[in-house]
């Protein structure tokens, strides 16, 4: 019998529910403190419509497929949407690897977390688009190690993450366990209850060879030790916030396209690009920095608009259906990156999970494309679009945005 493909991020979520321990859930639904941003992002999208359109002029107007085909930073995709970093623990034995693998069927990329649990080596033979993602932490001469195996292991570009680090995150409340620094004896019985609670989410595991890995193979320093995930979160969270020398240190060091993930503002926008950034990334990290961050799409014209084409557009946060990635299209984004959605096609189904989620959002998008009467996703524009008065937002001049003309750069 033909397998039942998962049709929406709510049987996602809901599937991933009834399979993982409550805590490692609990850890994924999280959001900072009371989670107001993790409940705006894809709120927001819900408050943008569309004016779509019906007849054409012609039926070549009308093309029963349209175009979604796009290049970011020079890589060939299929459509302009790919699985951003996330550090994906205890999720499923296979992890990034088969994230990897879903993207590469689906003709796309992925970003790799440096709290990943499969090392870039094993990624990158499952997809020679993926690209590394650097937190700030240890020294400088840590991070070249990093980037020197990064570029061996042939990483398409670098990712550095600029928000959610120096204590930014401070979860609380959320009722998930600390992770431990190493599953010793101790550790096994802390979580032994979790486990028990969901036989067949540790059996899987258990199946592969292990118990759920806590490494992160990815944030090596040297080669001779892997620090657990609880180490390099504690660093990371200690870490002061790396400076625009830094940023300007790494575009020397890299030799790649260089992407600067996590800004919110016009003119930290325009700085990364001053500093040498090929991509930015409207981003407030899934409503896992700042809490009360404002939702990400509200600022996307305004930073989209500041950039001037200088640099690619990328965007997230709230990404829940193709029809979302259409909305962030038409406000300036070149390129849309999902976090949960990968993150719960994976706790729900594996690879073919996320292959679910990632066609769900194909078809999406191309329906959106069908209803406003557009032969290619590069015909997104503003006009196809109304919100409320106001909603959207300059974060640089404190003006609600009413001309919505955006400039963009696409080829
Ligand atoms: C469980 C989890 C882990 C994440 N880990 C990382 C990470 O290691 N590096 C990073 O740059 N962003 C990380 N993110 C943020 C995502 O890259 C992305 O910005 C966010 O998930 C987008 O919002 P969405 O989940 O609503 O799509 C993480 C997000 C989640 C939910």
């Amino acid at each position: 019998m033909a397998r039942k493909p998962i049709e929406s991020f709510a049987e996602a979520q809901r599937l991933a529910k009834r399979k993982m321990p409550k805590a490692v859930y609990t850890a994924l639904i999280s959001g900072n403190e009371k989670g107001s941003t993790i409940r705006q992002n894809p709120a927001a999208f819900e408050r943008i419509g569309w004016l779509p359109r019906v007849a054409r002029e012609t039926r070549e107007e009308q093309p029963l497929v349209r175009e979604t085909a796009t290049t970011a930073l020079g890589m060939k995709l299929s459509m302009p949407v790919l699985p951003g970093p996330a550090g994906a623990q205890a999720i499923h034995p296979e992890a990034e690897v088969a994230v990897a693998k879903a993207a590469k069927e689906a003709g796309t990329a992925i970003g790799l977390s440096s709290f990943a649990t499969k090392p870039m080596e094993e990624v990158a033979a499952a997809n020679p688009n993926w690209m590394y993602q650097l937190y700030w932490t240890g020294t400088r001469d840590d991070i070249l190690w990093r980037l020197e195996r990064a570029k061996r292991a042939g990483s398409k570009a670098l990712i550095v993450t600029l928000d959610a680090t120096g204590g930014g995150l401070g979860r609380r409340d959320w009722g998930s366990p600390s992770i431990p620094n190493q599953v010793d004896l101790k550790a096994v019985f802390r979580f032994a209850p979790l486990a028990a609670s969901r036989p067949a989410w540790i059996l899987k595991f258990l199946a592969k060879g292990g118990i759920p890995d806590l490494g992160v193979p990815n944030s090596r320093s040297n080669p001779d030790r892997e620090p657990a995930f609880a180490e390099v979160y504690a660093e990371l969270m200690s870490t002061p916030v790396p400076t625009w020398a830094d940023v300007e240190w790494l575009r020397e060091v890299w030799d790649g396209p260089l992407v600067v993930k996590g800004l919110m503002r016009g003119e930290e926008a325009k700085r990364a690009v001053d500093a040498g950034a090929d991509a930015i990334v409207v981003s407030n990290h899934g409503g896992n920095n700042l809490d009360s961050s404002y939702a990400s799409i509200r600022v996307l014209p305004a930073v989209a608009r500041a950039v001037q084409g200088q640099a690619e557009v990328w965007f997230d946060g709230g990404i829940r259906r193709g029809m979302d990635v259409a909305k962030a299209l038409a406000l300036g984004a070149d390129i849309v990156l999902v976090g949960r959605l990968w993150i719960f096609g994976l706790a729900a189904g594996g690879q073919q999970g996320v292959h679910d989620m990632l066609e769900m959002v194909r078809d999406g998008l191309h329906w959106s494309l069908v209803g406003l009467g557009h032969r290619s996703f590069k015909d997104l524009s503003p006009d196809d679009i109304v919100a409320p008065d106001g909603f959207f937002f300059d974060p640089d001049t404190k003006t609600r945005l009413e001309d919505l003309e955006l400039r963009r750069s696409r080829g």
